[in-house]
């Protein structure tokens, strides 16, 4: 047994923008369920604040002249303790973990999540005297890549793992700022945090933490190649033997259509004619024709280039003429937003484009629809496809990343041997997703055809259960790589 603990700017259920906060509202419970001792460490945010029970303080200190209390409250629905970074000049305001009300990056983000790492790296020094030193600190994404960076040089620390969620991500500033924030001198150099002349949060986790890993095993590999490296695949290739690929799972609990709050009617791969009846609802409640025969397509998505929403508009015409229905919900970059909602304006029998971020919404589009569109251009993991597959949902998708790792074409060859769980698109462009499209309209008219894919789909293990084990093996490998380093 090991004691973790688990830095996030999200989890879920207390904030979230996306799949991070799934990953760490889940992963560490699975971890516990294996016997570790998981902490996990967040921002005490407003939201996060409104929804914790009985958060007691544990400690406090004074960080770059702002008053900082460590607090320990419960998560809903959670047994992990969660420890909350409490910086009211930092964290406490309306708006979003990373952005203001008007999706512009917060102009102090170096400044918050420096915050953030120090706390963390004191809790790993055993500077507060908290009674629990973690074996293991565990960060993800930019957001704690100082951690790794600041606990390197310390004789007596944890081992250090970094998980790259995204890696277009990657907390970029400037070199004043690295001066502000009064970090060692030694930091600012190539095998450092120093980035074309920037100062770069991400390389802090990858060049300094002990093991290294991304979401899934596709998307380890691609980071190391130009197209998907943002100039970090040089650095990457240098520490391959410490990258590793660990596909996320799903939380079973939230992400279940047979037991799932939020649906009219609860199914499993038994009953799967309910299925139809929540198709029927989110027709009714979007005001879309109800009708059980064209395909209903639906999409969730931060709308971001990422998620492929360039071919998507492209194509825009062309899919509306065919036999379906779609509905897209989604916020994000307001040029994506406008042209969707421009289009569901022009054709509101065929297409409902709602704006905004919505729960119980994101759960009725995964019942209600035949299948989801994901045409990502890059996609470490992605869970929508996951929940898509568990709802018996045919997702559509690229072949990169985690989506080539959990995405098996309904071609021939697949369908005969029962393999084919989704559809897959050739190439990233409109007349290729477009093929693609017709060729699933054309596949859900043949009745048997498409049950036994979606049966497929639902089969599938998408659980925590093994991928929790892998990242007990990577805590390993990291102690045995600290305890190599300090000889
Ligand atoms: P990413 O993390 O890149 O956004 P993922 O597929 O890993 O992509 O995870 C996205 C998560 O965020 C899913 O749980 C999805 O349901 C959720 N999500 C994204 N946009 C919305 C929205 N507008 N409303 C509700 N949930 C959303
Ligand atoms: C990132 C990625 C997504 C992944 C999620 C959780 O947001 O874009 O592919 O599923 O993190 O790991």
């Amino acid at each position: 047994m090991s004691k973790v603990l688990y830095v996030s700017s999200e989890a879920f259920p207390l904030i979230k923008t996306g799949g991070l906060a799934d990953v760490a509202g889940s992963l560490p419970t699975a971890l516990k369920g294996l016997e570790e001792d998981v902490r996990i460490l967040l921002p005490a945010y407003p939201e996060v604040m409104q929804q914790v029970k009985k958060a007691r303080p544990l400690a406090s200190g004074t960080y770059y002249n702002l008053d900082v209390t460590l607090l320990e409250a419960q998560m809903p629905g959670s047994e992990v303790t969660t420890w909350l970074v409490q910086c009211p000049a930092a964290f406490d305001r309306p708006g979003g973990p990373y952005m203001d009300s008007n999706g512009q990056p917060w102009h102090d983000n170096a400044l918050r999540f420096a915050i953030f790492c120090k706390v963390a790296v004191d809790i790993a020094l055993n500077r507060l005297n908290l009674d629990w030193q973690p074996d293991i600190m565990h960060g993800n994404d930019w957001q704690s890549g100082l951690v790794p960076a600041l606990l390197h040089s310390h004789k007596q620390r944890p081992a250090t793992v970094f998980t790259v969620h995204n890696l277009a991500y990657q907390g970029l500033f400037d070199y004043q700022t690295f001066l502000d924030l009064e970090l060692p001198a030694g930091l600012w150099q190539l095998d450092g945090l120093e980035f074309h002349g920037q100062m770069s949060f991400i390389k802090g986790g990858l060049v300094f933490a002990d093991r290294i890993n991304t979401v899934s095993p596709t998307y380890a590999q691609e980071i190391l190649q130009a197209e998907y490296g943002y100039g970090l695949d040089g650095l990457l290739q240098h520490r391959q033997e410490r990258l590793t690929g660990i596909l996320n799972g799903i939380d079973d609990t939230i992400w279940n259509p047979a037991t799932d709050p939020h649906l009219k009617a609860r199914y499993d791969q038994d009953h799967l004619d309910s299925k139809l009846l929540n198709k029927a609802a989110l027709q009714k409640q979007l005001d879309l024709p109800v009708d059980a025969t064209p395909p209903l397509i639906g999409m969730i998505s931060r709308m971001v280039e990422q998620k492929g929403l360039d071919i998507i508009l492209q194509a825009m015409p062309r899919i509306l003429a065919l036999p379906v229905q779609l509905v897209i919900l989604g916020t994000g970059e307001i040029r994506y937003e406008m042209k969707l909602a421009e289009w569901a304006r022009r054709h509101p029998e065929r297409l409902k484009v709602i704006i905004g971020y919505n729960e119980p919404l994101s759960h009725q589009i995964e019942a209600g629809s035949d299948l989801f569109l994901m045409p990502s251009a890059f996609e470490p993991c992605g869970l929508n496809q996951l929940y898509s597959l568990r709802y018996g949902t045919l997702p559509i998708v690229r072949n990169v990343g985690g989506l080539a790792d959990t995405v098996v074409d309904a071609n021939k060859k697949n369908i005969n041997k029962a393999l084919a769980n989704g559809f897959v698109v050739a190439k990233q462009s409109p007349a290729s997703l477009l093929a693609t499209l017709k060729r699933a309209v054309k596949l859900y008219a043949q009745n048997d055809s498409w049950r036994q894919l979606q049966l497929t789909a639902m089969n599938g293990d998408f659980s925590w259960q093994a991928s929790a084990g892998h990242y007990i093996d990577l805590y390993q490998q990291a102690l045995a790589d600290r305890d190599k380093a300090m000889v």
